[in-house]
């Protein structure tokens, strides 16, 4: 068993500011959505309990909610290194891939192709293949090596061709954890011209981004895997935003990004985004921008995650009746697991009864699954970790998969 840690993370102080964790459950299905802390919460009540108005209307009020959608705007610039003009806001990654995945669908011609990948979550998947599906797009895949569950870059060199117009794929895998060299395939794809669409709504919780580093021209993340309200958001360059014509109404403001936007924001929900990039920001002491600080966080975070991690990892590999899926060198606190003889919601039902919030089946991650061939025995249970939880919670988890031999 790896030996206790001192990082940089002090996270009895960091879990002081999850009244949710009041609760006595071991959390460890932050893959599926985090907890919040307490700014976040009130910065969204003290929203509620505020004259906010809708955007555009010459008083305080107003202008309130103009400064509300900047704050939510910054925030996620911060987080991915991105800027405010370039973040589209919305209600959760799904819904903003379909926009795009539509907008990007009008540039498209019958003969292109697309890339998408056996690892993605459905929703970095399906949108895209539907879209080229109605304009007569060929959509290719990257597959996975079902042994270790990552997805080889070199592959690319196959599938890019002069007619790829765009390659989705994810950073993180919200089910086994395999982070991608998303770098190089962004070199691959940009050498012909495709546009690179990255899924980093499992990557944000836990390692630093950078939009440029990744080589993403477009790059998604949903706060609520991050401690923050339940919301998507979508960031690109702004040239590359003025060049893409969603559907839109006719009244409804058509400059970038707001044109890619519908209907009217939730503003409290903004005031939390902005309460969670502080969050964030505060996670371990450091100075700078806010940007800077996030990305010292999350440097702490991931440091913290990945020892806290290799407990579990070590712990679970020592269980004979019990098989982890893949072996993914470079990966985040997440792993999906089955036991000999049960079906995954019998497993989770059993932690479920020793106060452990798991999940099980196959969390949208359909293609992997169905390449893995666990599909049809219900999936699997997925154990995700993030920077709140502990060694000891790590350790209730061992003895409750140990106890089920
Ligand atoms: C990797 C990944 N991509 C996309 C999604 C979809 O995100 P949303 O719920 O914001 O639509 C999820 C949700 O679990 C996810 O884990």
């Amino acid at each position: 068993m790896p030996d206790s840690v001192t990082t940089e993370l002090d996270v009895l102080r960091v879990r002081g500011q999850f009244m949710s964790l009041a609760d006595g459950f071991v959390h460890v299905d932050g893959a599926a959505g985090s907890l919040v802390p307490y700014s976040v919460a009130s910065a969204v009540g003290n929203t509620m309990r505020t004259a906010v108005a809708n955007r555009g209307g010459p008083f305080a009020a107003s202008q309130l909610a103009d400064d509300l959608v900047h704050a939510g705007r910054s925030a996620i610039a911060d987080l991915v290194g991105g800027v405010p003009e370039g973040v589209i806001l919305g209600p959760n990654m799904t819904s903003l891939t379909y926009m795009m995945s539509r907008a990007l669908a009008k540039t498209w011609q019958l003969g292109d192709e697309i890339i998408v990948s056996r690892l993605d979550h459905d929703a970095n998947i399906r949108p895209w293949v539907q879209a080229a599906r109605a304009v007569g797009v060929t959509v290719r895949w990257a597959e996975v090596d079902i042994e270790t569950c990552e997805l080889p870059e070199w592959q690319y060199d196959e599938l890019l061709t002069e007619r790829t117009r765009l390659v989705a794929v994810t950073a993180a895998s919200n089910a086994v954890g395999t982070r991608p060299d998303v770098a190089a395939i962004a070199r691959r794809a940009h050498a012909v011209g495709a546009l690179m669409y990255v899924d980093a709504v499992h990557a944000a919780p836990h390692i630093p981004l950078d939009i440029a580093e990744l080589g993403a021209d477009v790059l998604a993340v949903s706060p609520y895997k991050f401690c923050g309200p339940h919301l998507g958001a979508v960031v690109a360059k702004p040239e590359l935003l003025a060049g893409l014509h969603p559907d839109k109404l006719v009244p409804s403001p058509a400059g970038v990004p707001e044109r890619f936007e519908t209907g009217t924001p939730p503003f409290e929900l903004y005031a939390g985004l902005a309460a969670t990039a502080d969050y964030l920001a505060d996670l371990v002491p450091s100075e700078g921008t806010r940007r800077e600080r996030i990305l010292a966080s999350m440097r702490a975070a991931e440091t913290y995650e990945s020892h806290l991690f290799a407990r579990l990892h070590y712990g679970v590999r020592a269980l004979a009746h019990v098989s982890v899926l893949g072996s993914p060198p470079r990966c985040t606190p997440t792993l999906s697991l089955t036991v000999q003889g049960k079906h995954p919601r019998e497993v989770n039902e059993f932690l479920a009864e020793r106060g452990i919030c798991a999940w099980d089946g196959d969390y949208y991650a359909t293609e992997l699954f169905e390449a893995v061939g666990v599909n049809a025995e219900g999936g699997a249970v997925r154990i995700g970790l993030l920077h709140y939880n502990t060694e000891t919670e790590v350790d209730h988890v061992l003895d409750a998969l140990a106890s089920l031999g």
